[in-house]
């Protein structure tokens, strides 16, 4: 990635902060510089197959938010770096985009954020001087829709824009930006908003010329010669990571605001790059994402904010192979267009969504071991009785056709069926509940709300003749494979 990716990216996040004491979460960016991108529905059932509850847009692709609708999902949009200019001049414009790219989707998709341009201060600094009455505009004409407590304005910037970030307890923001890092900060604090923050300890690490170890980058403990400690505050740095979003809360406060949260709008790792470029591997890409999500996941703030949780956004959803660059550039996607993880990718119980009520479901992990999920989705769909008919070509859930989602088809079913006699979520430790209804399209999950046999499924008295208690006992042609898949799934025993 050059100097270009820092230059490009957008975008914005929701916080905590705001959610009430929720915890923090981590979401995902999707960029389109992709040659076969999958249709809208299918990101969308990938993006509920991986549990992610939040995402960023570069843009405002109408098919995409509409595809978004009752999925759940809370959504950032993005007005591009071509668009700013416009509706910095323009208040009539700025009402215009509102009115076509949030209105007209509220609220069935949960659009909850609008991040203003990518980098603009780095990438486009001609358009500086306007980006903050872009943002002026668009709050008010949110506010003219009644949709401001709905909907916050932000701009992700780029770290750089903090010449020297280390030691945070020194960092402040170039000068040469007076102006409009004053009104900026400004504008935040006064709407409520966030500071979004591109962070991308890849670019520290590699031009840092081995200034830094990699296991700082890669968020691997430090033997303890080599702790990173700013010298003026004693405070330990256990990554690049954490001073990144410290430094920015100090160069905000060199500033003399306060109160401003530091959402991280695109952080992430490339998994494959040029000849020159031996740190972007998949190694690396799957300890610095997996570590990022342990991280963020923990709740805590860096170490001047130890409160604020660092809400992040992994970049990114797919690798965009259209973008011009070195290798690395093209290398940032942490799922394949099948919907099937580049590495495994454990996002934990990533910012829940509540959805409504109790509803909860069962899903493959999505760092499942691909044979044990090929054996807990035939045991499903086999002994399980789970009724698989909707993921067979030409039915509703066959799409994305990979392992992952057909297994959370069939153990949801499965669970939603048998948990009232003990049927438990466990398939060998590759499926995991949820709350949030993994239902897409017309794919509706046994259990769903809006399921035709939601509710009424399968009650104790009403067990079929096939699973009554007893026929399996009968059976005395109980194969090797049987025994050893009941081993593996207890809740057999129970039948
Ligand atoms: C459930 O049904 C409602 C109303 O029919 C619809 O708006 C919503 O999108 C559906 N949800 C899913 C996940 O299909
Ligand atoms: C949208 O997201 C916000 C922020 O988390 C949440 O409070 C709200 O309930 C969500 N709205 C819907 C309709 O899901
Ligand atoms: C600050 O920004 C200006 C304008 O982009 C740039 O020329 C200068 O090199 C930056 N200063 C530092 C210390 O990075
Ligand atoms: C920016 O503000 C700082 C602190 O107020 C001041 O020292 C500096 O001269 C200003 N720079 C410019 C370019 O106005
Ligand atoms: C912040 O406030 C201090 C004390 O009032 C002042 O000396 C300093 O110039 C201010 N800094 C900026 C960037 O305005
Ligand atoms: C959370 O992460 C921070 C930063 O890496 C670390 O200092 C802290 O000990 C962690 N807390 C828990 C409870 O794991
Ligand atoms: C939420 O649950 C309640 C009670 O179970 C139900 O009446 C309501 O229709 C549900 N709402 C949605 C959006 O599914
Ligand atoms: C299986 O599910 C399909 C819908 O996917 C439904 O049409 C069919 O009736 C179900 N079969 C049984 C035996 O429940
Ligand atoms: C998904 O695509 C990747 C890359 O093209 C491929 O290696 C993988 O086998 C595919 N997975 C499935 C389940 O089709």
């Amino acid at each position: 990635m050059t100097l270009e990716r820092w230059l490009f990216s957008l975008f914005l996040l929701l916080v905590g902060v705001f959610s009430k004491a929720s915890g923090a979460f981590v979401g995902i960016n999707i960029g389109t510089d992709v040659s076969t991108l999958p249709s809208e529905t299918d990101i969308v059932a990938i993006l509920k197959a991986h549990q992610f509850t939040h995402v960023r847009l570069y843009n405002a692709d109408a098919h995409l938010l509409k595809a978004l609708a009752g999925s759940g999902i809370e959504v950032t949009v993005g007005v591009t770096n071509e668009e700013v200019l416009g509706i910095g001049e323009s208040a009539s414009a700025a009402a215009a985009w509102i009115n076509k790219n949030v209105a007209a989707y509220l609220p069935s998709t949960n659009i909850t954020a609008i991040g203003v341009g990518s980098e603009v201060l780095t990438t486009i600094p001609n358009v500086a001087p306007v980006l903050v009455s872009a943002m002026n505009y668009l709050h008010k004409a949110l506010v003219a829709a009644n949709l401001n407590f709905q909907v916050k304005v932000s701009t992700p910037q780029n770290i750089d824009i903090i010449p020297k970030s280390f030691p945070p307890s020194t960092a402040t923001f170039n000068s040469s930006w007076n102006s409009t890092i004053y009104q900026l900060l400004q504008f935040l604090k006064n709407t409520n908003s966030y500071y979004m923050l591109n962070a991308y300890p890849y670019y520290g690490y590699t031009r840092g010329d081995g200034i830094f170890p990699i296991d700082y980058a890669l968020f691997r403990p430090l033997p303890s010669v080599k702790q990173i400690v700013d010298p003026n505050t004693l405070f330990h740095y256990s990554s690049m990571f954490d001073a990144m979003v410290d430094a920015t809360y100090y160069a905000i406060e060199a500033a003399n605001f306060s109160g401003i949260p530091v959402v991280v709008s695109e952080a992430g790792w490339p998994w494959l790059g040029g000849a020159r470029e031996p740190d972007a591997n998949m190694e690396n890409a799957e300890t610095f994402n997996n570590n990022l999500i342990r991280r963020v996941l923990n709740n805590s703030g860096p170490p001047s904010q130890p409160t604020l949780p660092i809400n992040t956004y992994i970049y990114e959803l797919f690798n965009e192979d259209k973008r011009p660059g070195p290798v690395s550039e093209k290398n940032w996607g942490v799922l394949f267009t099948n919907g099937s993880s580049v590495y495994p990718l454990n996002l934990g119980t990533s910012g829940q969504i509540t959805g409504n009520g109790s509803a909860v479901f069962c899903v493959a992990k999505s760092d499942a071991d691909s044979d044990k999920l090929q054996d807990g989705l035939n045991w499903a769909c086999g002994q399980g009785r789970a009724n698989c008919s909707a993921i067979q070509s030409g039915q509703p859930c066959y799409f994305p056709d990979n392992l992952e989602n057909h297994a959370s088809y069939a153990y949801n079913d499965y669970y939603q069926r048998m948990q009232s006699v003990g049927g438990t979520c466990d398939f060998d430790g590759t499926a995991t509940t949820t709350s949030i209804d993994p239902s897409y399209g017309n794919c509706i999950f046994t259990g769903s709300s809006n399921s035709s046999t939601s509710g009424g499924l399968l009650p104790p008295s009403a067990l079929s003749p096939e699973v009554a208690p007893g026929s399996w006992s009968s059976n005395l042609q109980i194969s090797k494979l049987q025994l050893l898949i009941s081993a593996a799934f207890p809740a057999l025993v129970l039948l």
